[in-house]
C-alpha cells in the first residue's frame, strides 16, 4: 500500500507544503490522501459492479447509512495513539471514540472499537481538557457525546495540534468523524442543540489557514471512481488533472433561518434530466437545495422529486422510500444529468442502481425519498464530480471528474479558484419553493445532443401514488421488510425476491 510512487511522495511532502507553481512566495497547498473504507464484505453492488453495502451473514441485518466511507488516520497524544476517522463535509466537528465508551465490546457493548481505534486521554501526558461538553446527533440518528480537549495531533503526518477535538465517551458509532464544514455549523454554536456558552472555534480548515499552511479556507475533494480505494483532498488548492471541462462556480445557499450567511455546504440543484448519446430529456427545472455530503453514501430527495426521476427512468415505488425497476441491459447508456445553473454533472444511470450479487433482475434506485430539506447528494453523486469547497467565499466550484489519472497539476487557491468561472445560473438561488414540477429544458448548452426531446411542462400530481406499493413507510406490502433502515429493507426485499 505504501508504494513510493510520485503520488505517494507528493502526499507525504504535502505534509510540509507544496509551493504554488506560479508563485513560489505565495500559495501553499496541503494534499492528503484518504482511504475508501468498505465496511467489511458486501453482497450488494451498484449496477456498474461496485460494492455498496454490507450484509451480515445470518442474524438479521446490521446496516447503516455509511457503508462506504472516506477515512483518514490521526495520531493523537503523547505517546501517540492512532485513530481512524470519517471525513465529513456535512458536519464541522472532529471527535474520536474514547476508550471508555460503553458501546465498545471491551466495555461490554457490541461495537468492535479496535477496528478504527479509540483514544485514552488518561494515557496522554499532553492532553488538555477544555472542561466543556460535546454532543452531536447525525442525520442517520447515530450520536456521540463527550468532552472537548486539545492535544498533540497529526493528520497523515501533518501537525494540526491547534485543532480542538472531542473525546466521545458515549457513542453508538463505530468510527469517529472529522467534520470539515463551516464553523457556524459547529455544535459549540448551539445551532444544533442547546449549549451554555455558544461560540465558534477554529476547526481544521481554519487552523490550516491560521498556521499559514494554506491561503484560503478552501479544499478540493476528489473521490475518484467508485472502484478506487483512495481519493484525495487538497486543502488550499485544486488539481486540474482531476476534472474535464471548466470549473463552474455557484454560491452556497442559505437555507436556515436566522443566519446572515450559509452555515452548511448546500447549493442549488437547478434541474435534472436523462440523456443518452443521441437524445436528452429534461425531468425537471424545479430548484432544490442539496447538501454536498461526503459522509453519506446514497442520495436523498423529497418523494415528489424522486417520483419525477422514477417516472423518467421507469422505476416505481416499493417501500420505505425505495424505488425499484427491472435492471436495464448492459448496453443501456442512459445518464442522469444534474444541472447546477448552466452546467451539468453526469452520472451513468447504472451507477445509481443497486442490485444484489449481480444475479438479480431487480434494481433499486440510489435516490431514496425522504421528505426533508436539504436533499442530500452523497458519495454516489460526489464520485462523479470534482468539487472545490471555498468556505471563505461561501462558494463551490465543480466540474465533471476525470478518472484517467493524468499527471497532477496542482495550483493554490489565493485570489479565487484558478480557472473557475461563474455559472450562468449563479444568481438563481433556491428561493424557498418546495413544489416540484416536471418539464422545462436544461439542455440549452452547447454540449447538449442535437436531437433534444424536451418534454412539455406538466405539473406532477401532488398525490402521485406510487404504483408498486403503498407509500406508507411504516407498513409496506411486505411487512417483514420495512424496519426503517432503508438499506436493510433493500436487502430484505432482494432476499424475499430471490430466496
Ligand atoms: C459498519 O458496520 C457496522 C456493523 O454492520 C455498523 O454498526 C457501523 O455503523 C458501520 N459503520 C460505518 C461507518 O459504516
Ligand atoms: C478549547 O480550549 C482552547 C484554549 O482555550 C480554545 O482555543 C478552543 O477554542 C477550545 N475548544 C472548543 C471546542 O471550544
Amino acid at each position: 500500500m505504501k508504494l513510493l510512487t510520485y503520488l505517494a511522495l507528493m502526499s507525504v511532502a504535502s505534509a510540509i507544503v507544496v509551493p504554488n507553481k506560479r508563485d513560489l512566495n505565495r500559495g501553499k497547498v496541503l494534499k492528503l490522501p484518504f482511504h475508501k473504507t468498505h465496511n467489511d464484505s458486501s453482497n450488494a453492488h451498484t449496477q456498474d459492479g461496485k460494492v455498496l453495502v454490507k450484509r451480515q451473514g445470518t442474524a438479521g441485518f446490521d446496516i447503516t447509512n455509511r457503508q462506504t466511507f472516506y477515512s483518514v488516520d490521526l495520531d493523537i497524544g503523547t505517546p501517540s495513539q492512532q485513530v481512524t476517522v470519517l471525513l465529513d463535509t456535512g458536519s464541522s466537528d472532529l471527535w474520536v471514540t474514547g476508550n471508555n465508551n460503553p458501546y465498545c465490546t471491551s466495555n461490554g457493548g457490541s461495537i468492535d472499537c479496535d477496528k478504527y481505534g479509540t483514544f485514552n486521554k488518561g494515557q496522554s501526558s499532553t492532553f488538555k481538557d477544555n472542561d466543556t461538553t460535546f454532543s452531536i446527533t447525525y442525520g442517520d440518528q447515530s450520536f456521540a457525546k463527550g468532552g472537548w480537549g486539545q492535544d498533540v495531533l497529526s493528520l497523515d503526518g501533518v501537525d494540526i495540534s491547534g485543532v480542538s477535538f472531542a473525546v466521545a465517551d458515549n457513542t453508538d458509532s463505530n468510527v469517529g468523524v472529522l467534520g470539515i464544514g463551516l464553523e457556524q455549523l459547529e455544535t459549540t454554536t448551539g445551532t444544533s442543540g442547546y449549549v451554555s456558552d455558544p461560540h465558534t472555534y477554529s476547526n481544521l480548515p481554519s487552523i490550516l489557514k491560521q498556521t499559514g499552511a494554506i491561503d484560503t479556507i478552501a479544499y478540493s475533494l476528489y473521490l475518484d471512481d467508485a472502484a478506487a480505494t483512495e481519493g484525495s483532498i487538497l486543502f488550499g488548492g485544486i488539481d486540474s488533472s482531476k476534472y474535464t471541462g471548466t470549473l463552474y462556480t455557484v454560491p452556497l445557499v442559505n437555507i436556515y433561518e436566522g443566519f446572515s450567511n450559509p452555515i452548511a455546504l448546500d447549493i442549488t440543484l437547478q434541474g435534472m434530466g436523462v440523456s443518452t448519446d443521441d437524445s436528452s430529456k429534461t425531468i425537471t427545472t424545479s430548484q432544490i437545495p442539496v447538501l454536498l455530503d461526503s459522509g453519506t453514501t446514497l442520495t436523498y430527495f423529497p418523494s415528489q422529486y424522486v417520483q419525477m426521476v422514477a417516472d423518467a427512468i421507469g422505476a416505481t415505488y416499493v417501500s420505505s422510500g425505495l424505488y425499484g425497476m427491472n435492471c436495464p441491459s448492459q448496453d443501456d447508456d442512459r445518464q442522469l444529468v444534474f444541472d447546477f445553473g448552466g452546467f451539468h454533472i453526469k452520472a451513468p444511470l447504472s451507477s445509481f442502481l443497486i442490485t444484489s450479487n449481480g444475479n438479480s433482475n431487480v434494481c433499486f434506485l440510489g435516490m431514496v425519498s425522504q421528505d426533508k430539506l436539504p436533499a442530500i447528494l452523497g458519495d454516489l453523486f460526489l464520485t462523479h464530480a470534482y468539487i472545490v469547497y471555498d468556505l471563505d467565499n461561501f462558494e463551490v466550484s465543480m466540474a465533471q471528474a476525470d478518472y484517467t489519472g493524468s499527471d497532477e497539476n496542482i495550483e493554490a487557491i489565493i485570489d479565487g479558484v484558478p480557472g473557475a468561472v461563474k455559472a450562468s445560473g449563479y444568481d438563481n438561488k433556491w428561493n424557498g419553493n418546495q413544489n416540484y414540477v416536471s418539464g422545462g429544458n436544461i439542455f440549452t448548452l452547447n454540449d447538449a445532443p442535437a436531437a433534444s426531446m424536451t418534454s412539455s411542462v406538466t405539473v406532477s400530481s401532488l398525490t402521485a401514488t406510487p404504483t408498486a406499493a403503498t407509500s406508507d413507510d411504516s407498513e409496506g406490502s411486505q411487512p417483514t421488510c420495512g424496519g426503517g433502515d432503508f438499506l436493510a429493507d433493500l436487502l430484505c426485499f432482494l432476499d424475499s425476491l430471490f430466496a
